[in-house]
């Protein structure tokens, strides 16, 4: 397999793993409509794999654009990032999110069948987990999940397995990721959320560059070591190795439909995570601690045995390499793709 179609490719996750694709000596075509990207993004991948990457600003929605792709590129995989991701939105907008994951979805299937390419690898989120009675993560434990958002990822990933069963010719491999943070370590590529971050790490190296004032800790009376949540951190280049590694293994073996989680096995506090940035930006990061945010869970950190056995992957990075990244990163563009 060598071209492979990146549904939401200038996201931050797909992004990362254009360049890793790229670098290992893929062809790449990108597909973004840009809801919540830059298109400032192409020319960075262009100028730091050294490539002209084919991109085409389409609505995967959009089925008779997305046909084009297919009819002008000899297209051997796909993996399909492209989707809403905000877990608090998803709330106040549902059906943006079900029309947009969810049509986009069978959209794309739609296409590939029709254009015999069944191999794919999909974005799936540990959020399917819903509210977890143990730790770790097993991949076969119950899912359930807790927003529109995660009910998203849900369903696709039931939409996929009924797909492979009824066709025997469909290979697919669902990505549960945890916790992703960091960025490329040119410092040019990084995570560019829209307007006030969700997450923690953009937060507080939004916090680190004087954008924001202070951090708010959403908790510190959870059953964990110091009270604050506890997640499974994984850095975005150790993520797009770990998409890589499921291509390859939808190379190589005829899986039908299979799941992985991508973590790096290891939980970290809130405050953890406070102390690591602190030590890579150089001072203090100021925080007051808040109530809980309605919906999160006090512990979540994955097995990571079966990405390990089947995949032959697992994180190389650190805690200290993500935070230093994802700061290294925010520094040199206090205000992301678009000044
Ligand atoms: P992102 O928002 O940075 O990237 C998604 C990209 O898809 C964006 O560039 C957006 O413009 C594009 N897109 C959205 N809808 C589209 C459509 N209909 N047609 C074409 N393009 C469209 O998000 P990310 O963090 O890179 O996440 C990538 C995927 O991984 C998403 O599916 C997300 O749900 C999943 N995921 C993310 C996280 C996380 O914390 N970042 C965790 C688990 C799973
Ligand atoms: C991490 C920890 C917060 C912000 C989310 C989605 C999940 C997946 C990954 C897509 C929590 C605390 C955060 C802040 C804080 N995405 N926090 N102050 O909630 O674990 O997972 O992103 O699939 O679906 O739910 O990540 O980064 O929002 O929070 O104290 O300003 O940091 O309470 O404990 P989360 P997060």
């Amino acid at each position: 397999m060598n071209t492979i179609l990146v549904t939401g490719g200038l996201g931050f996750i797909g992004s990362h793993t254009v360049i890793d694709l790229v670098k290992q000596g893929y062809s790449v075509i990108i597909v973004d409509n840009l809801s919540n990207a830059s298109a400032k993004v192409l020319p960075v991948l262009e100028e730091l794999s050294q490539k002209k990457i084919p991109f085409y600003p389409v609505d995967i929605r959009e089925k008779k654009e997305l046909e084009k792709i297919f009819q002008e590129h000899q297209i051997d995989a796909v993996i399909h990032f492209a989707g809403l991701k905000a877990v608090g939105e998803s709330v106040q907008k549902p059906l943006s999110y079900y029309d947009n994951n969810l049509i986009s979805t069978i959209t794309l299937l739609e296409v590939m069948e029709e254009y015999s390419v069944r191999k794919l690898v999909f974005s799936s989120s540990a959020t399917v987990y819903g509210e977890p009675e143990k730790m770790p993560l097993l991949e076969t434990d119950l899912t359930g999940a807790t927003s529109p958002y995660g009910r998203t990822k849900l369903w696709i990933e039931q939409i996929l397995q009924d797909l492979c069963d009824a066709n025997d010719a469909w290979d697919v491999v669902a990505l549960r990721y945890f916790n992703p943070l960091g960025a490329h370590k040119s410092g040019d590529l990084g995570e560019d959320p829209k307007g006030i971050p969700n997450n923690l790490a953009p937060y507080i190296t939004q916090v680190g560059v004087g954008k924001l004032e202070k951090l708010h800790v959403f908790g510190n009376d959870y059953p964990t070591s110091d009270g604050t949540c506890v997640r499974d951190y994984i850095h975005v280049l150790d993520l797009a190795a770990g998409h890589r590694a499921a291509i390859t293994y939808l190379e190589k073996e005829h899986c039908r439909y299979e799941i992985f989680n991508l973590g790096s096995g290891s939980g970290f506090s809130v405050l953890e995570m406070i102390k690591s940035f602190e030590k890579a930006i150089g001072k203090e990061i100021p925080f007051v601690v808040d109530s809980r945010r309605a919906g999160d869970i006090p512990v979540s950190y994955a097995d990571t045995k079966k990405a390990e056995d089947k995949l032959g992957w697992k994180v190389q990075k650190t805690i200290d390499e993500m935070c230093a990244d994802a700061w290294r990163w925010q520094k040199k563009h206090p205000d992301g793709f678009e000044p």
